[in-house]
């Protein structure tokens, strides 16, 4: 059967991951979560001192060390959820934490960072077959990928998602502060200079406000089928 490139990007906590796994498992289909890559880079840039008191990141001791960070997934366990592997180790946790996604932008504006990430990304597409999400996947990694989606969600929808998640998990979060984190991230993700986040002019919009799981998995399935016929 014949295999493609599934692009698809949207703005954090958009669901977009775990509806590109979940469409991935599906169709047998490889995943990749280009926003853990960049999650992974911040996280080394944390344990490695180089990021200030003041959060600012040391751009130059980061871009420098770029070719001492090796990232790589481990096959889903029994979790179910494909873990990221950074230098070895895993720290799938770590890498959600709120550290981190407070950390995470300024890091993904750094251009040597994008290129490294998007080179990595890139190779992994060589096969086809793979399912990657993030928000310049569509523009930029696979501007030629076969089948395009751009994710929308409210602000205060994808805030409410995500406090479930971190609670959940045990950390102690505000919807204010989860609020303000996605706008501030939304901000500097469309904004930035290098691959800003921006539906590309031949992805397909799904608004999933008020879709269910399934709805949007039999959506995205719809959309799959004519893309391979
Ligand atoms: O999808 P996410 O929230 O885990 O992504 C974390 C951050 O990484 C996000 O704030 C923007 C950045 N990112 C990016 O710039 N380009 C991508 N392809 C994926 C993520």
């Amino acid at each position: 059967m014949k295999k493609i490139v599934i692009a698809i990007d949207g703005y954090s906590s958009s669901g977009k991951s775990t509806m590109a796994r979940d469409l991935a498992r599906r169709i047998g289909y490889v995943y990749v979560d280009s926003g853990a890559m960049y999650r992974a880079v911040t996280l080394y840039a944390l344990e490695n001192g180089m990021v200030h008191p003041g959060g600012e990141v040391d751009v130059e001791a980061l871009v420098k060390a770029l070719p001492l960070i090796h990232i790589s997934f481990n096959p889903a366990g029994a979790d179910g959820i494909q873990h990221t592997i950074l230098n070895g180790k895993d720290v799938e946790t770590e890498i959600r934490d709120m550290k981190v996604s407070s950390l995470v932008s300024p890091v993904a504006v750094i251009p040597e960072v994008r290129h490294y990430l998007t080179g990595i990304q890139q190779s992994y597409g060589e096969e086809k077959g793979i399912v990657m999400d993030g928000r310049d996947i569509g523009t930029t990694v696979f501007p030629n990928a076969e089948m395009k989606v751009f994710v929308n969600a409210s602000p205060e929808e994808r805030a409410r998602r995500r406090v479930k998640e971190l609670t959940d998990k045990g950390e102690a979060v505000t919807y204010e502060e989860v609020l303000a984190n996605i706008k501030e991230r939304d901000h500097i993700d469309t904004t930035r200079k290098e691959s800003p986040l921006r539906k590309a002019d031949d992805a397909v919009v799904l608004d999933n406000d008020k879709m269910t799981i399934t709805e949007q998995m039999d959506w995205l399935l719809n959309l799959y089928q004519t893309k391979i016929n």
